[in-house]
């Protein structure tokens, strides 16, 4: 079985997930659930990135020792993860042992190999981009992220020697365009290399917080080498060498716009470095906003997911931002909008399909559906399933989501053409009303299959109404295929969205 291993950022657990960082991981759990249904042996990685200096702040502020913080904001974070229904195999905290191990080794590797120096670090540092600025960052003296000015410092650091890797960099988004997607990431970062790299701090000073440089025990490993390494100490590297020979290189990390640079140059340099296979893949995702604003705690703009997906359900904002938003790009979230998508998406065109077929059928046939002769709806499903394969594979989840709703439109469309509501009436129209539920039926249940890894709830409870699946896990080759010559055993139900009484105060109390 061919193997995918995905990752998504790891967060900084300072404060609570909101709908932007729930967005990265809710489109990462599609892309895993929908390689698991395409027969990969899957796995997805998530964590959390603790040795931040905000993150030991915070622990401060609330008067907790900062691992005694970082694990209960593990179970915050857990919690917002499970309710929004992601799948990962495996979490990661940088304050495990099988990290630190990992990170250590990495930097002794590279050190062994001469990429690492002593020097002395002048100049800007933002503590929330826990990252290290030039002039030419700032504006107006302040960091353009955070709107905050950068600290000035000057210590004794280590350097890794990131300038060496800027003609090996271009070669590879050259060569291999795929390294680096979508294509507005690769030509932005093209010209960051262009401009040239200057090596990197890879140490503080300090024992605190962090991890022990392990040739200096006087200074703590820069947040993000460490962090970035938490990829690889996650598959076994320093701790279970048959693990990480078998697991890495990773096929996909999926991470935001503002922190694609990390990982699309800084991350492949150190893996050269240590002499350590890249990754095959950085996806930078663009940023959900908030009504037009970017979405920020201070500002009032910052919506929790669970507050959105107590809206509805969780599948329902999944759905929203898988179709609404193409992936790649930033993108818009909105009461009205969200609801106007239920609404369309879910009450009216999936939902309301469920009940009309399911209920036809009920009344009309006890619910056993027999095949018979073929309409264009078999035809009209194969396309849509290879259309979504392909938009898939490529990452273009939005373009997905919406060939499993031309099938439901299309479906739609043959009810009203075929009126199976009439043909009940005509004794001599048997044959054609078991074709147009049989058909309308099969091709619903295709549709659901594909929406499987947006929704993963409500699709279940589709299947069962349906008729079912071939079997358990849902895979792709079997279960989105067109049938004919069986009979499916349908089943009425609850409405599974209902339609809004109308606009925001009739949902969302
Ligand atoms: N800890 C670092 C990542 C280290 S990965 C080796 C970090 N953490 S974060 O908590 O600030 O952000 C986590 C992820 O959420 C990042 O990929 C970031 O781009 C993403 N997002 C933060 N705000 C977002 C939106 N408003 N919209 C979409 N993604 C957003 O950076």
């Amino acid at each position: 079985m061919p193997r995918f291993y995905l990752t998504t950022a790891i967060d900084y657990v300072n404060s609570p997930p909101h709908l932007g960082t729930a967005y990265e991981k809710i489109t990462a759990d599609v892309i895993a659930r929908f390689k698991r249904g395409a027969g990969y042996e899957t796995r997805f990685l998530m964590g959390n990135d603790e040795h931040s200096l905000n993150v030991r702040r915070q622990a401060e502020r609330q008067e907790l020792d900062p691992l005694d913080y970082c694990a209960k904001m593990e179970d915050v974070f857990r919690g917002v993860w499970a309710k929004l229904d992601v799948s990962f195999d495996d979490f990661i905290r940088t304050t495990e042992e099988r990290h630190r191990l990992g990170v250590q080794k990495l930097l002794e590797a590279i050190r062994a190999r001469g990429g690492i120096y002593e020097g002395t670090y002048e100049g800007w540092y933002c503590v929330s981009c826990e990252a290290f600025k030039q002039e030419k960052d700032l504006e107006d003296d302040l960091c353009p992220l955070h709107k905050a000015r950068p600290d000035w410092i000057s210590e004794k650091n280590y350097f890794f020697r990131l300038s060496d890797y800027r003609d090996r960099l271009l070669e590879l988004y050259r060569e291999q365009p795929s390294f680096i997607e979508p294509e507005t990431r690769r030509n932005e970062l093209t010209n960051v290399l262009e401009a040239g790299l200057l090596d990197l701090s890879v140490s503080r000073p300090g024992s605190g917080w962090g991890i022990p440089v392990p040739f200096d025990e006087e200074s703590v490993v820069y947040v993000w080498f460490d962090a970035l390494m938490n990829y690889l100490s996650a598959t076994g590297y320093g701790t279970d060498e048959e693990g990480w020979n078998e697991r890495w290189p990773a096929d996909l990390h999926i991470v935001g716009k503002d922190i694609t640079r990390f990982h699309a140059v800084i991350w492949p340099a150190m893996l050269m470095a240590a002499g350590v296979a890249i990754p095959r893949q950085v996806f930078g995702h663009g940023f959900v906003n908030f009504q037009g604003e970017k979405m920020s705690k201070s500002l009032g703009t910052a919506v929790d997911p669970l507050e959105a997906a107590d809206h509805f359900g969780a599948d329902p904002l999944r759905l929203f931002l898988v179709r609404e938003i193409q992936y790649g790009q930033d993108g818009d979230f909105s009461w009205d909008r969200f609801e106007a998508r239920y609404d369309s998406d879910l009450a009216n065109a999936l939902g309301n399909l469920v009940s009309r077929i399911t209920s036809m059928a009920g009344r009309y046939r006890e619910g056993r559906l027999a095949a018979s002769a073929r309409s264009s709806l078999p035809e009209i499903s194969t396309q849509a399933v290879t259309d979504y394969r392909t938009a898939m594979e490529e990452l273009r989840l939005h373009d997905g989501a919406a060939a499993a709703f031309r099938i439901v439109g299309a479906v739609n469309e043959f009810l009203t053409e075929r009126a199976p509501w009439k043909l009940a009436k005509d004794p001599d129209a048997g044959g054609a009303l078991d074709e147009a539920l049989y058909e309308a039926a099969e091709a619903t249940r295709i549709a659901t299959v594909l929406l499987h890894p947006v929704m993963p709830q409500s699709t279940l409870r589709i299947l069962e109404r349906l008729g079912g699946t071939n079997g358990d896990p849902i895979r792709l080759d079997d279960d989105a295929v067109f049938q004919g010559g069986r009979t499916l055993s349908t089943r009425t139900g609850e409405p599974l969205w209902p339609r809004l009484s109308g606009g925001r105060s009739g949902g969302r109390s």
